[in-house]
């Protein structure tokens, strides 16, 4: 499926967060936003997801889910939200409880998510038992359980220390590369939008407007573990908005 945010504006109260936002997700892309903190990443992301709705402004989806996908747009969030009272299964086996399938085939897309997330061992351990890294691979199992059509992640990896992250970067390119599922990736790391985007969109501070759209046509799998060209350039872009942004904070005060 494909995503399309057109003009989107949201306002909260008095405060202007989001103006015009223009931005598609073509079927199979991962589409990274960047911009600096406070401009509207969350906030457009929630809107994409439809759990709040744009004060002006469309947000549309084109082409049909798969026929197994019990939830087409699905978030994964930065700090996991999996329940402490329950097991890694059974913190997956909830996002399946609403649907008309039967618990062979629930036990069936349990082991097969847990088997592509490498957490086949784990399925009868606590959150509590688990490192950041395997509790973020439960988030990504219990999104992947529903065969959603658009993954919509906020700062996935940011709550990971940086080996972590990184394999973890690495396990998110493999599943892409098998599924070709469409994902809104919010990041603040430069080089991570850098290699897992197919376009990248630099937003403005606050309120936020896409500043400017990069496209990188290399294959995920082949790019370089670094790109120091292209991370100096959105980050001009971005020290440029913090910058003005800091200055309009101090003029206010
Ligand atoms: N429900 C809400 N009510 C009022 N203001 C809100 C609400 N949600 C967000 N905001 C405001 O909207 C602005 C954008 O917030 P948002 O969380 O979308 O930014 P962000 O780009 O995700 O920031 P960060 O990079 O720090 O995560 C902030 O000024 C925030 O205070
Ligand atoms: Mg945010």
């Amino acid at each position: 499926m494909e995503l399309v945010v057109e003009g989107v504006s949201k306002t909260y109260d008095d405060l202007l967060v989001l103006n015009q936002i223009d931005l598609t997700a073509d079927e199979g892309q991962i589409v990274c936003i960047i911009g600096p903190s406070g401009c509207g990443k969350s906030t457009l992301l929630r809107l994409m997801g439809g759990l709040e709705e744009p004060s002006s402004g469309n947000i549309k989806t084109r082409g049909s889910p798969p026929s197994d996908c019990l939830n087409a747009l699905t978030f994964i969030f930065q700090d996991f939200s999996l329940l402490p009272w329950r097991t890694v299964e059974s913190n997956i086996s909830l996002v399946l409880e609403d649907h008309p399938i039967s618990n062979k085939e629930k036990q069936e897309i349990i082991n097969s998510v847990l088997q592509r997330t490498n957490l086949s061992e784990f399925s009868k351990r606590w959150p509590r038992e688990l490192s950041g890294g395997m509790k973020q691979r439960v988030g990504i199992a219990r999104a992947l359980a529903v065969n959603p059509s658009i993954l919509l992640m906020d700062e996935p990896l940011s709550a990971l220390d940086s080996q972590t992250s990184e394999i973890l970067l690495n396990d998110l390119i493999d599943l892409w590369d098998k599924q070709r599922f469409t994902s809104i990736y919010i990041t603040h790391n430069l080089s991570e939008a850098i290699r897992i985007g197919h376009k990248i969109v630099v937003m403005s501070r606050r309120p936020g407007e896409v500043r400017e759209t990069v496209n990188i046509e290399k294959a995920l799998k082949e790019r370089e573990l670094r790109n120091i060209e292209l991370e100096k350039y959105l980050w001009d872009l971005l020290k440029e908005e913090a910058v003005a942004a800091e200055r309009e904070i101090g003029s206010e005060t």
